[in-house]
């Protein structure tokens, strides 16, 4: 059953998408502020940053995260916040949001697309969570809202959602939204913070599933 989702457009930050002209309202993204009345999706701020560095520097969570350096400077959520996650947005390319408690707004962490490709409808989903948030659901409910928001904002087709094999708390999470089990490519994670290469789960959900 599809999560009813509470939108609004109260611009975070809004972007244009390149190589649009001004005035051309077709081509604008704007960074959307969905909720389900217990989790918030909303794009980050600094106040954000020191609990993103919590977050991340935390073994725990740097374990199943590929591209995280650990130990994890707090530069690099300053990075993230200010440049990278704008530039995505603006890009389209990247589409990061906090996920944040929606009655106090606590950061509880970051849920995402990247390898947005919006003329061949697809794109891959990332989650993470701070310790302290797991273990209540919020990560299926943030996953909940983004792939509906994907699927009926963006026009999405088909996500696709990739961990360490042995990742069985966001396989279960996938799998709890109508992710499908697609195969496991050997040898395919590469971990940055220790050069370490690891099994790949790879899983799909595409638009006729969610009627299933
Ligand atoms: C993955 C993550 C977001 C899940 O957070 P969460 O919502 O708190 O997850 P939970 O602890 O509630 O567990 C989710 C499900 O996994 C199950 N699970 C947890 N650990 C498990 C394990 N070792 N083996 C099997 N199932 C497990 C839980 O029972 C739960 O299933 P249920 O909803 O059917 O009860 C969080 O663990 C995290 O941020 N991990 C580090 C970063 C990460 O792995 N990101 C994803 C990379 S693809």
């Amino acid at each position: 059953m599809r999560t009813p989702i509470a939108k609004s457009w109260p611009i975070v930050h809004p972007v244009r998408m390149q190589g649009s002209s001004a005035g051309d309202s077709r081509e604008t993204l704007q960074t959307p502020v969905l909720t389900d009345g217990d989790v918030v999706l909303r794009v980050a701020t600094e106040r954000d940053a020191d609990a993103m560095t919590a977050g991340l520097a935390d073994f725990e969570t740097a374990r199943w995260l590929i591209s995280v350096p650990h130990p994890y400077p707090h530069e690099d959520s300053l990075a993230w916040i200010c440049e990278v996650v704008p530039t995505g947005w603006q890009s389209g390319k990247q589409l990061w949001f906090v996920v944040a408690d929606a009655t106090t707004d606590q950061f509880l962490g970051e849920i995402g697309l990247r390898d947005v490709d919006r003329s061949a409808a697809m794109a891959e989903v990332g989650y993470w969570l701070a310790p302290a948030a797991r273990g209540r659901g919020a990560a299926r409910r943030a996953l909940q809202l983004l792939v509906a928001w994907s699927f009926d904002d963006l026009g999405i087709e088909r996500l696709d959602w990739a961990a360490m094999a042995d990742n069985w708390a966001s396989r279960a999470v996938a799998e709890a939204v109508g992710f499908r089990f697609e195969g496991v490519r050997r040898s395919r994670a590469f971990r940055i913070s220790d050069a370490t290469r690891h099994d790949e789960c790879v899983m799909g959900l595409v638009r006729g599933d969610l009627s299933l």
